[in-house]
This record gives C-alpha cells, structure tokens and sequence, in this order.
C-alpha cells in the first residue's frame, strides 16, 4: 500500500532524488577519507613532536616558578619553625579535604572550633564539670594549614577568677612527612565559665595539685 497518492508521489520523488544526489556529492571516497585521516596523523605528529621539543622547556619554566614559590613560602615558614612542646597535646587532628577551601588550605572556622574543643577541655578539667565559651579574647593565625598536616593543640589554663578560666591554646603543625617540619601556625586565648546543670555558672572549685 503507498504511503501517499500519486499526486503527492509525483511532487515528493524528484526532491528526494535531488536530495540523495547531493549527499552523494558531499560524501568523500574511501581514497578522499583516507587522505584525510593521514593529514590528521600529521598534524598530530606535529604538535606531539612541539610538545617534546617544548614540554622539558615548560616544565623546567614551571618547575622555576613553583620552586620560587616553594622557597619562598619556606623562607616565611622558617621563621614560624618550632619544636612541639614537651607534654602532652589537648588534641591531636588530622584536617581532611573537606576542611578546605579550593587551594587546599584549611578553613579558619575549622582551626577556631578545634582550639575551642581543645580549650574547653582543659578548662572543664580545671572546673571540674561542665563549662562554656564566654570570650575569645585573641586569636592569631600566623600560618596556614593544609590537608594532611598532623595538627596539635596545646592547652593551657593562664588564669582563674571566681567562676571563669582563661585558657591559652598553642597550635602546631607536622607537615612533610618525608622531610618532617614542625610549624607554629596559631595561638589563641579563650574565657570559660564553669557552670552547672541548668546552664548557671557556678564557683570554681579549688585547683588539684
Ligand atoms: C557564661 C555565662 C553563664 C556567664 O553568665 P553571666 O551571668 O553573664 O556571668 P558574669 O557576667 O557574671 O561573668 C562570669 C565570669 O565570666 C567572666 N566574663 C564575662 N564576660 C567575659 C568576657 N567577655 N571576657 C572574659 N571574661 C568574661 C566574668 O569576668 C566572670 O568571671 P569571674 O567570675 O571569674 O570573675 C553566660 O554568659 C552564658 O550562658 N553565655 C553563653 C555561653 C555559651 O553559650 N557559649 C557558647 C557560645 S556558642
């Protein structure tokens, strides 16, 4: 059965002709498609063989510039170079990639919640219980931290009131497991306040020896 009447047939065949003559035209030879496959090969070859000319002179250029950087952030750094100190770390954390921003380098909200933990732990010690944050009173970043650095933070309670503790938060950093450095990167001073069950505060009791 024809898909459509003769009428139709008689406009609709000599345009389908015209069509598939034309596509004839613009589809290559095998010869035609061969050619062209070799002219691509070359122009490969080309700019593969620029790139072994090139790509050691690149990648000393970068290697320059990287090792500038590099040398130049270590110069920065060894002025921050430390050794941890002899006792015993609040905590001990190691910064994942989600800790991060784009460049690897970690959040300071990220540092300023693990010096709060490591604060309030050694003020909870002190108050015997339960505490809160009351104050920051100083916070310094001296050096990034990246993915990957062993992290250590060191408490210390400075100062006692009737109720409040001043705690004092040193933060170092091991990076460059192959050639270990210890880095200072923060240090930051935090107010605590004992309180008790029902959130009020209450009177610190007398320091253990
Ligand atoms: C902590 C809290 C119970 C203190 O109650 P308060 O009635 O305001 O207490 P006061 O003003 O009498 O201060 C209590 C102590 O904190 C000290 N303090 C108060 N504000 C301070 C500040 N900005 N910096 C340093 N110390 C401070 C006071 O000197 C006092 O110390 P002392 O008893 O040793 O002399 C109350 O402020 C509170 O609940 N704050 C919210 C805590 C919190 O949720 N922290 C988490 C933040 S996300």
């Amino acid at each position: 059965m024809p898909l459509c009447d003769a009428r139709t047939q008689q406009k609709v065949i000599p345009v389908l002709r015209e069509v598939v003559t034309r596509r004839r035209q613009t589809i290559p030879s095998i010869e035609r498609r061969q050619q062209l496959v070799d002219q691509r090969l070359a122009a490969g070859y080309k700019l593969a063989a620029a790139g072994v000319v090139f790509g050691p002179g690149l990648a000393l250029f970068t290697g320059g510039i990287l090792n500038d950087l590099t040398n130049q952030r270590a110069c920065t750094m060894s002025e921050h170079i430390a050794v941890l100190p002899n006792k015993q770390p609040a905590l001990r954390v190691m910064p994942m990639p989600s800790d991060a921003n784009q460049y690897g380098d970690i959040f300071g909200g990220w540092i300023m919640s693990q010096v709060d933990i490591a604060g309030a732990i050694a003020a909870k010690h002190r108050a015997r219980g339960r505490v809160a944050t009351v104050a920051v009173d100083s916070f310094v970043f001296n050096q990034p931290v990246s993915v990957g650095d062993v992290v250590s933070f060191f408490a210390e309670v400075v100062a006692t009131g009737r109720t409040s503790i001043k705690v004092n938060v040193e933060v170092f950093a091991e990076r460059n497991p192959d050639q270990p450095i210890t880095v200072k990167v923060t240090e930051a001073t935090l107010s605590y306040v004992a309180i008790n069950q029902q959130g009020d505060k209450r009177e610190l009791p007398p320091a253990a020896d």
